[in-house]
Protein backbone atom coordinates (compact mmCIF):
# COMPACT_ATOMS: atom_id res chain seq x y z
CA UNK A 1 0.00 0.00 0.00
CA UNK A 2 2.86 2.27 1.20
CA UNK A 3 4.99 1.50 -1.98
CA UNK A 4 1.94 1.58 -4.74
CA UNK A 5 1.69 5.53 -2.61
CA UNK A 6 4.62 6.06 -3.62
CA UNK A 7 4.91 5.32 -6.79
CA UNK A 8 1.60 7.93 -7.36
CA UNK A 9 3.25 11.05 -6.48
CA UNK A 10 6.63 9.83 -8.54
CA UNK A 11 4.59 9.24 -11.18
CA UNK A 12 2.67 13.01 -10.52
CA UNK A 13 6.46 14.51 -10.36
CA UNK A 14 7.22 13.26 -14.00
CA UNK A 15 3.87 14.24 -15.89
CA UNK A 16 4.03 17.83 -13.96
CA UNK A 17 7.56 17.94 -15.25
CA UNK A 18 6.35 17.19 -18.77
CA UNK A 19 3.80 19.33 -18.78
CA UNK A 20 5.77 22.42 -17.54
CA UNK A 21 8.63 21.48 -20.16
CA UNK A 22 6.37 21.31 -22.89
CA UNK A 23 4.76 24.71 -21.26
CA UNK A 24 8.04 26.61 -21.76
CA UNK A 25 8.73 24.68 -25.63
CA UNK A 26 5.25 26.05 -26.48
CA UNK A 27 6.31 29.39 -25.12
CA UNK A 28 9.02 29.52 -26.98
CA UNK A 29 7.88 28.71 -30.32
CA UNK A 30 5.44 31.59 -29.18
CA UNK A 31 7.73 33.89 -28.77
CA UNK A 32 10.08 33.09 -31.86
CA UNK A 33 7.10 32.84 -34.43
CA UNK A 34 6.22 36.43 -33.53
CA UNK A 35 9.55 37.80 -33.70
CA UNK A 36 9.72 36.88 -37.54
CA UNK A 37 6.25 37.18 -38.35
CA UNK A 38 5.71 38.47 -42.15
CA UNK A 39 3.92 41.56 -41.03
CA UNK A 40 5.68 42.95 -38.67
CA UNK A 41 4.89 43.61 -34.64
CA UNK A 42 3.44 46.77 -33.95
CA UNK A 43 3.40 46.56 -30.58
CA UNK A 44 7.55 46.11 -30.76
CA UNK A 45 7.45 49.26 -33.62
CA UNK A 46 5.34 51.41 -31.34
CA UNK A 47 8.66 50.82 -28.61
CA UNK A 48 11.07 50.85 -31.18
CA UNK A 49 9.81 54.21 -32.37
CA UNK A 50 8.59 55.95 -29.32
CA UNK A 51 10.65 54.94 -27.00
CA UNK A 52 13.82 53.85 -28.10
CA UNK A 53 14.93 55.86 -31.80
CA UNK A 54 12.81 58.89 -30.65
CA UNK A 55 11.93 59.69 -34.40
CA UNK A 56 9.10 61.47 -32.59
CA UNK A 57 11.36 64.03 -31.66
CA UNK A 58 12.21 65.45 -35.23
CA UNK A 59 9.11 64.09 -37.11
CA UNK A 60 6.54 65.68 -35.17
CA UNK A 61 5.73 69.37 -35.36
CA UNK A 62 6.08 71.54 -32.31
CA UNK A 63 3.94 74.42 -31.02
CA UNK A 64 5.58 77.96 -29.67
CA UNK A 65 6.93 76.72 -26.50
CA UNK A 66 8.60 74.08 -28.44
CA UNK A 67 6.63 70.94 -27.20
CA UNK A 68 5.76 68.15 -29.03
CA UNK A 69 2.37 68.33 -30.68
CA UNK A 70 1.02 64.84 -29.51
CA UNK A 71 -2.34 65.37 -31.87
CA UNK A 72 0.15 65.74 -35.28
CA UNK A 73 2.68 63.07 -33.78
CA UNK A 74 5.04 61.71 -36.81
CA UNK A 75 3.24 64.19 -39.30
CA UNK A 76 6.10 66.10 -40.22
CA UNK A 77 7.76 69.03 -38.90
CA UNK A 78 10.25 71.69 -39.71
CA UNK A 79 13.83 70.70 -37.96
CA UNK A 80 13.93 72.27 -34.30
CA UNK A 81 17.58 71.45 -34.24
CA UNK A 82 20.20 73.69 -35.30
CA UNK A 83 24.40 72.71 -35.44
CA UNK A 84 26.69 75.00 -33.13
CA UNK A 85 28.90 75.35 -36.55
CA UNK A 86 27.59 75.30 -39.54
CA UNK A 87 26.94 71.42 -41.17
CA UNK A 88 25.81 71.66 -44.90
CA UNK A 89 24.08 70.02 -46.15
CA UNK A 90 21.40 70.10 -43.25
CA UNK A 91 17.64 69.23 -43.57
CA UNK A 92 15.32 71.41 -42.77
CA UNK A 93 12.34 69.53 -42.29
CA UNK A 94 11.56 65.81 -41.43
CA UNK A 95 8.84 64.06 -43.61
CA UNK A 96 6.02 63.12 -42.56
CA UNK A 97 5.89 59.05 -41.08
CA UNK A 98 2.47 58.74 -40.01
CA UNK A 99 0.25 56.37 -42.41
CA UNK A 100 3.62 56.24 -44.40
CA UNK A 101 2.52 58.32 -47.55
CA UNK A 102 5.47 58.72 -49.49
CA UNK A 103 7.49 55.63 -49.08
CA UNK A 104 7.05 52.02 -49.94
CA UNK A 105 8.24 48.97 -47.40
CA UNK A 106 11.18 48.25 -49.55
CA UNK A 107 12.36 52.05 -49.39
CA UNK A 108 11.16 52.65 -45.70
CA UNK A 109 13.43 49.53 -45.08
CA UNK A 110 16.29 50.89 -47.04
CA UNK A 111 16.86 54.18 -44.75
CA UNK A 112 16.63 52.04 -41.56
CA UNK A 113 18.31 49.40 -42.50
CA UNK A 114 21.49 51.10 -44.23
CA UNK A 115 20.67 54.39 -43.78
CA UNK A 116 20.33 55.29 -47.94
CA UNK A 117 17.43 57.15 -49.10
CA UNK A 118 14.56 56.30 -51.33
CA UNK A 119 16.32 56.91 -54.14
CA UNK A 120 19.89 56.03 -53.44
CA UNK A 121 20.73 59.45 -52.17
CA UNK A 122 22.82 60.26 -48.80
CA UNK A 123 20.64 61.36 -45.83
CA UNK A 124 20.71 64.92 -44.82
CA UNK A 125 21.81 65.14 -40.68
CA UNK A 126 19.67 65.67 -38.48
CA UNK A 127 18.93 62.60 -39.19
CA UNK A 128 19.96 59.56 -37.74
CA UNK A 129 22.35 56.80 -40.02
CA UNK A 130 20.22 53.52 -38.39
CA UNK A 131 21.35 50.16 -39.34
CA UNK A 132 18.80 48.58 -37.64
CA UNK A 133 17.66 44.84 -37.98
CA UNK A 134 15.40 43.53 -40.89
CA UNK A 135 12.27 42.39 -37.89
CA UNK A 136 13.40 45.84 -36.07
CA UNK A 137 12.73 47.50 -39.66
CA UNK A 138 9.61 45.55 -40.89
CA UNK A 139 8.38 46.35 -36.90
CA UNK A 140 8.52 50.37 -37.65
CA UNK A 141 6.58 50.07 -40.68
CA UNK A 142 3.85 47.84 -39.62
CA UNK A 143 3.61 50.43 -36.52
CA UNK A 144 3.77 53.21 -38.71
CA UNK A 145 0.86 52.44 -41.21
CA UNK A 146 -1.03 51.64 -38.45
CA UNK A 147 -0.75 55.25 -37.80
CA UNK A 148 -3.91 58.00 -39.18
CA UNK A 149 -1.97 59.88 -41.75
CA UNK A 150 -1.85 63.55 -40.99
CA UNK A 151 -3.52 66.54 -43.18
CA UNK A 152 -0.29 68.43 -43.40
C1 LIG B 1 17.32 63.86 -34.88
C2 LIG B 1 16.18 64.04 -35.76
C3 LIG B 1 15.58 62.81 -36.41
C4 LIG B 1 15.28 61.61 -35.82
C5 LIG B 1 15.44 61.22 -34.35
C6 LIG B 1 14.74 60.79 -36.86
N1 LIG B 1 14.70 61.46 -38.04
FE1 LIG B 1 14.09 60.72 -39.83
N2 LIG B 1 14.62 62.45 -40.73
C7 LIG B 1 15.05 63.59 -40.09
C8 LIG B 1 15.31 64.62 -41.09
C9 LIG B 1 15.77 66.02 -40.81
C10 LIG B 1 15.04 64.05 -42.34
C11 LIG B 1 15.20 64.67 -43.73
C12 LIG B 1 16.54 64.20 -44.27
C13 LIG B 1 16.79 64.66 -45.66
O1 LIG B 1 15.94 65.37 -46.22
O2 LIG B 1 17.85 64.32 -46.21
C14 LIG B 1 14.60 62.67 -42.08
C15 LIG B 1 14.27 61.79 -43.07
C16 LIG B 1 13.66 60.57 -42.84
C17 LIG B 1 13.14 59.72 -43.87
C18 LIG B 1 13.11 60.04 -45.36
C19 LIG B 1 14.44 59.82 -46.00
C20 LIG B 1 14.49 60.44 -47.39
O3 LIG B 1 15.60 60.55 -47.91
O4 LIG B 1 13.44 60.79 -47.97
C21 LIG B 1 12.62 58.63 -43.25
C22 LIG B 1 11.95 57.45 -43.91
C23 LIG B 1 12.83 58.80 -41.84
N3 LIG B 1 13.48 59.99 -41.62
C24 LIG B 1 12.42 57.91 -40.88
C25 LIG B 1 12.77 58.03 -39.53
C26 LIG B 1 12.44 57.04 -38.54
C27 LIG B 1 11.58 55.81 -38.77
C28 LIG B 1 13.00 57.46 -37.37
C29 LIG B 1 13.04 56.72 -36.06
C30 LIG B 1 13.46 55.32 -36.17
C31 LIG B 1 13.65 58.73 -37.63
N4 LIG B 1 13.48 59.03 -38.94
C32 LIG B 1 14.30 59.48 -36.68
C33 LIG B 1 15.26 63.74 -38.74
C34 LIG B 1 15.18 62.71 -37.80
Amino acid sequence: MRVAMWQAWLAGIAVSAVALASLAAAQHSANSQSASSPAGDIERGKYLVNDVAMCGECHTPRNANGELKYDAWLQGATTWVRPVAPIQPWADTAPPLAGMPSFTDTQFATVLEQGIGPEGETLRPPMHIYHMHHDDAKAIIAYLKSLPAGNR
